[in-house]
């Protein structure tokens, strides 16, 4: 089992500096999502390759997943998709990234790392300050996509997203994925891990207000 980088280790206190988006996008005036724990890409070179009405970003905090997934993306030509190394939580927090943020559309998390122990939560990648910054930043009607299989996360990650009053939780069964980030509704890995397995699925989505 792959053991959890420390996000809140120094090594991730330097911010990698992302270029501009008319660098990184062929057309930087798509919506964009950003999937934050992006870990090998997959989900989002299918993304990419099957949405090419949308800009797409990975944040991942493994440095060795972030180079060779830029890599491929080299490879492959692909001009609607790049990665960013480091703590989702640092760089949201950072001025030289705000540019990014007015282009957000939406968001993902999925299955992030739970980390069980009480004095560990401090290390899960949803915090009250990175919420905070998200309801400061993203536009009105943003989304943000949320799954895990951890019952006891859920809560953790549900109760500090709606403590903030500028989000709320959109009706699932009403909601056009069509529209979405999504329209193919591609699993990543982990929901292929927890589908295969029989495991149960949380998931909620919630709008800016
Ligand atoms: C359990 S994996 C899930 C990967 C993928 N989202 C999926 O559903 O298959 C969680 C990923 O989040 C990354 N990660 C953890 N904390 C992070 C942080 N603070 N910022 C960015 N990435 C983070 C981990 O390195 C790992 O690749």
């Amino acid at each position: 089992m792959r053991q959890h980088v420390n996000p809140l280790s120094k090594n991730f206190h330097k911010i990698e500096i992302i270029p501009p988006m008319n660098i990184i996008f062929e057309n930087p005036e798509l919506p964009l999502h950003i999937d934050i724990g992006s870990a090998s890409g997959d989900f989002l070179f299918s993304l990419a390759s099957e949405n090419k009405n949308w800009n797409y970003l990975g944040i991942e905090i493994r440095e060795k997943l972030v180079k060779n997934c830029r890599l491929k993306s080299l490879d492959r030509k692909i001009r609607n998709l790049y990665f960013a190394f480091g703590n989702a939580n640092n760089i949201f927090n950072e001025p030289q990234y705000k540019f990014l943020i007015d282009y957000v559309s939406s968001i993902s998390i999925n299955f992030p790392d739970p980390w069980f122990k009480k004095k560990h939560y401090k290390r899960r990648v949803i915090q009250p300050a990175l919420i905070q910054i998200l309801s400061i930043s993203l536009k009105k009607g943003s989304l943000i996509f949320l799954k895990t299989d951890v019952a006891e996360l859920f809560d953790y990650m549900n109760f500090t997203i709606l403590n903030n009053l500028s989000f709320e939780k959109l009706n699932k069964k009403d909601f056009n994925y069509s529209l979405s980030f999504n329209p193919n509704r591609i699993k990543t890995n982990r929901e292929k891990y927890v589908i295969k397995n029989k495991l149960r699925i949380f998931e909620r989505i919630y709008t800016k207000n």
